[in-house]
């Protein structure tokens, strides 16, 4: 009987299009796989509500999809003041996200807030916006997601 508490993990990145949702889809996929499904809870969020209501980004889909990870229910919102405490793990992706949950983060909150790869990985390294560059630099940030989220998911085990 697996009696291990559920672990919630939240992703942020700045626009939630583009990178917290492919970390959130593939995290979700990776514990499926790993039969961990039930006990990590996988959501995301952006700093900003530039793109609050949207799908993520075309080509986040698309290089899911590739790989079997569907991001079509997904829908961007931005973080809000209860998601410092309803979840245990608060990944930014780039280290500005980590300044940004650090400074926005209400007294008393009890999630704890880490850059996603050096967590997982071990690596103090950001996984760039890949916004404004070609479709290649989406499938650099799957692979180094897919990579991380296998890591990190044997950590929670
Ligand atoms: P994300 O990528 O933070 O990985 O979702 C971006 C999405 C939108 C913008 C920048 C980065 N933007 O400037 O609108």
């Amino acid at each position: 009987m697996d009696t291990k508490p559920q672990t919630s993990v939240l992703f942020v990145c700045l626009g939630n299009i583009c990178r917290s949702p492919l970390a959130h889809g593939v995290l979700h996929q990776v514990v499926a796989e790993t039969g961990l499904g039930h006990r990590i809870a996988v959501d995301s969020a952006g700093t900003g509500d530039w793109h609050a209501g949207n799908l993520p980004d075309p080509r986040s889909m698309e290089v899911a999809a590739r790989h079997g990870v569907d991001l079509s229910r997904q829908r961007a919102r931005m973080i809000r003041p209860d998601d410092y405490s309803r979840f245990d793990l608060i990944f930014g992706m780039v280290r500005s996200n980590v300044e940004y949950l650090a400074r926005s983060a209400p007294a008393g909150s009890t999630g704890s807030v880490h850059l996603f790869l050096k967590y997982a990985t071990g690596r103090d390294v950001d996984i760039p916006d890949p916004y404004y560059g070609g479709p290649g630099g989406f499938d650099a940030v799957y692979l180094t997601i897919r990579e991380a989220s296998e890591a990190l998911a044997a950590k929670l085990m």
